[in-house]
C-alpha cells in the first residue's frame, strides 16, 4: 500500500497561490550527492546515491546547524516500493536538483528571524521508510534497497567534516514522514555531536497517533507494522522503548518513544492534521460509501457528528501529549487547530504577516523562544473553529 500524502496536490496548489509574492527572491540550493555513501551500502530504493542540499551559515550563525528531513509518506510492501523507486520519492536521479529553501530554511532574517544565518541542510527522502530501514529485497528480477538508516549515517558522516562536528548549536527537524524521522533520530543525532553542542529536535506534523479509525480498525498501526517488518526497522528503534513495550514495533509511534528522547524537543502539529484525518481517522477503507467526502474537502461541510469525532481525535492527541505538556521542562509545544499538515517549511505558515498564531505568536517565534530559552513555549489551541489565524489546506477558500 502506498501512502503518499494525498493532500500533496492541494499543498502544491496552495504554494502556487502564494508563489507570485515569494518567487521573486526565492532561494534555490543545489543538490550534493553523497558519493561515498556506496561504501556503506547507503542507497535509495532504486540503488541511486543519497543526497542533500546545503546552504552555508554566516555571521553569528556560522557555527550553528539545522538539519531538516524531507517528508513524503512511506511505502510498506514490495509493490508500492517498486513503484516508488521509479519516482522522485525513491530515486535521487529523478529529483529536482535545485531545491527551494523557504520558511525555517530561508536565509532572509525578515522571513526566518532565528535560523536564517545558520548552516541549513535539507536531507532528501528516497528510502520510503523515514530514514530508518536496513534491509534489501532481491528476487533476481527486482532489487530494492531499504537503507534509510545507512543514508542517515552517510549524510551525517559527510557533514561532520564540513563543520557539523564543530557545531555550537544544532537543530534536527523535519515534516511529516520527515517529522517522524526527527523524533526517531533525535537521540542518535546527539550521539554524533560533542557534549558541548546544544542539540535539540523539532517534529513538524510527525506526531502520528496510534489511534483506531472510525470503524475501530487499527489502520495506521497495521500500516506501520508492515513498514517496520518490510524495511527491517525494528533493530533501529530506540532500545529503551522496545525493551519496555510488549510489541517493539509500536516504538515507531512518537507517543511511545517520547519519554526516551533525551535532547530538548519541540512538538509542532495540528490537532486536526489533515494527513491524520484522511489516513488514520477516516482512511478510504473506513468510508467506502464516501460519507466523509464533503467533510474531508471542507471542514465547514462536516456534520455535527463528524465534528464531534474530529474533536475526539484532538483530545486523543492532547492525552498522548499530557505528560510531555506538564512534565517536560525543556520541551516546546505548538498544537494548533488548523486543517493543516506541515507548517514550518512554507513561508506563509512559518512567519508572515498573516501566519497562524497562538497568544499572538507565530510558529517561528514560538520555536525560536523555545530554542533560545527566551520564554516558556507551550501553546495549545482551543478546538476548531475558534482559531481565525489558520491557513487551512482544505476548504473552498483555504
Ligand atoms: C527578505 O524578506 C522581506 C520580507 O518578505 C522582503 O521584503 C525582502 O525583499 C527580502 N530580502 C531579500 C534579499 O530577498
Ligand atoms: C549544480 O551542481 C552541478 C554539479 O556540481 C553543476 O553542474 C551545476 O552547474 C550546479 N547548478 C547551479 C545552478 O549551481
Ligand atoms: C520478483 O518480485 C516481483 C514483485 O513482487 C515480481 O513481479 C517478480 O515476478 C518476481 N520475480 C521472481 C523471479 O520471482
Ligand atoms: C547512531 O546510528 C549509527 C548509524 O546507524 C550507529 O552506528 C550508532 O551506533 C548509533 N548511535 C547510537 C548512540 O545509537
Ligand atoms: C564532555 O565530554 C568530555 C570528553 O569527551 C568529558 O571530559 C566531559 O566531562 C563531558 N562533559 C559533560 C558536561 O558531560
Ligand atoms: C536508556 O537506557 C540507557 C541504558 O541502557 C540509560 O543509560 C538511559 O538513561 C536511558 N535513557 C532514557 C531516556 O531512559
Ligand atoms: C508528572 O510527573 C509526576 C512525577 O513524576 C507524576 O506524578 C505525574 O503524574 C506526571 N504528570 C503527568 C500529567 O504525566
Ligand atoms: C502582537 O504582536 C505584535 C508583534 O509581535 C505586536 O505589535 C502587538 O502589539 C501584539 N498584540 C497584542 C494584542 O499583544
Ligand atoms: C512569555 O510567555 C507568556 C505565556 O505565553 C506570555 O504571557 C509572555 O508575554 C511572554 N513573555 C515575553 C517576554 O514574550
Amino acid at each position: 500500500m502506498e501512502l503518499v500524502v494525498s493532500i500533496v496536490f492541494v499543498l502544491l496548489t496552495c504554494a502556487g497561490m502564494s508563489a507570485s509574492s515569494v518567487d521573486r527572491n526565492r532561494l534555490l540550493v543545489n543538490m550534493t550527492v553523497v558519493r561515498r555513501a556506496g561504501a556503506i551500502g547507503a542507497y535509495c530504493l532504486d540503488g541511486s546515491l543519497p543526497a542533500y542540499h546545503i546552504h552555508r551559515g554566516f555571521g553569528a550563525g556560522a557555527r550553528n546547524w539545522l538539519l531538516q528531513f524531507e517528508g513524503g509518506g512511506w511505502c510498506n510492501d514490495i509493490n508500492s516500493c517498486a513503484e516508488r523507486s521509479q519516482t522522485r520519492r525513491g530515486s535521487t536521479r529523478l529529483m529536482n536538483k535545485l531545491e527551494s529553501f523557504s520558511g525555517i530554511l530561508s536565509n532572509n532574517a525578515s522571513r526566518n528571524p532565528d535560523f536564517y544565518n545558520w548552516n541549513r541542510v535539507k536531507l532528501r527522502y528516497c528510502d520510503g521508510g523515514s530514514f530508518m530501514g536496513d534491509a534489501k529485497f532481491d528476487n533476481g528480477t527486482l532489487l530494492l534497497y531499504f537503507r534509510g538508516q545507512r543514508i542517515w549515517q552517510a549524510i551525517i558522516e559527510d557533514l561532520l567534516p564540513k563543520g557539523l562536528s564543530l557545531a555550537r548549536k544544532a537543530l534536527l527537524s523535519g515534516c511529516s514522514a520527515g517529522g517522524l524521522a526527527s523524533y526517531l533520530h533525535c537521540n542518535n543525532f546527539s550521539s554524533y555531536l560533542p557534549n558541548t553542542t546544544a542539540v535539540k529536535c523539532l517534529g513538524d506534523a510527525g506526531f502520528f497517533l496510534d489511534s483506531p479509525d472510525i470503524n475501530m480498525y487499527h489502520t495506521q498501526r497495521t500500516f506501520f507494522q508492515h513498514l517496520v517488518t518490510l524495511q527491517g526497522i525494528e533493530k533501529n528503534l530506540d532500545k529503551n522503548c522496545t525493551n519496555s513495550i510488549s510489541d517493539p514495533k509500536q516504538c515507531i509511534f512518537p507517543q511511545y518513544l517520547l519519554k526516551y528522547i533525551t535532547p530538548p524537543l519541540f512538538i509542532l502539529n495540528s490537532a486536526y492534521d489533515v494527513y491524520q484525518f484522511h489516513h488514520i481517522l477516516v482512511p478510504p477503507s473506513a468510508d467506502s460509501l464516501g460519507h466523509w467526502n464533503h467533510c474531508k474537502l471542507n471542514p465547514k461541510a462536516c456534520r455535527p457528528d463528524q465534528i464531534r469525532i474530529l474533536h475526539a481525535f484532538r483530545v486523543e492527541m492532547l492525552t498522548a501529549l499530557r505528560s510531555f505538556l506538564f512534565n517536560s521542562s525543556r520541551g516546546g509545544v505548538f498544537i494548533n487547530s488548523c486543517f493543516a499538515h506541515c507548517q514550518s517549511e512554507s513561508q506563509d505558515t512559518w512567519f508572515a504577516q498573516d501566519s497562524p498564531k497562538m497568544h499572538n505568536e507565530t510558529i517561528a517565534e514560538s520555536v525560536g523562544d523555545w530554542y533560545f530559552g527566551r520564554n516558556v513555549s507551550k501553546k495549545v489551541d482551543c478546538p476548531y473553529p475558534c482559531d481565525a489565524t489558520c491557513h487551512n489546506l482544505i476548504g473552498p477558500a483555504f
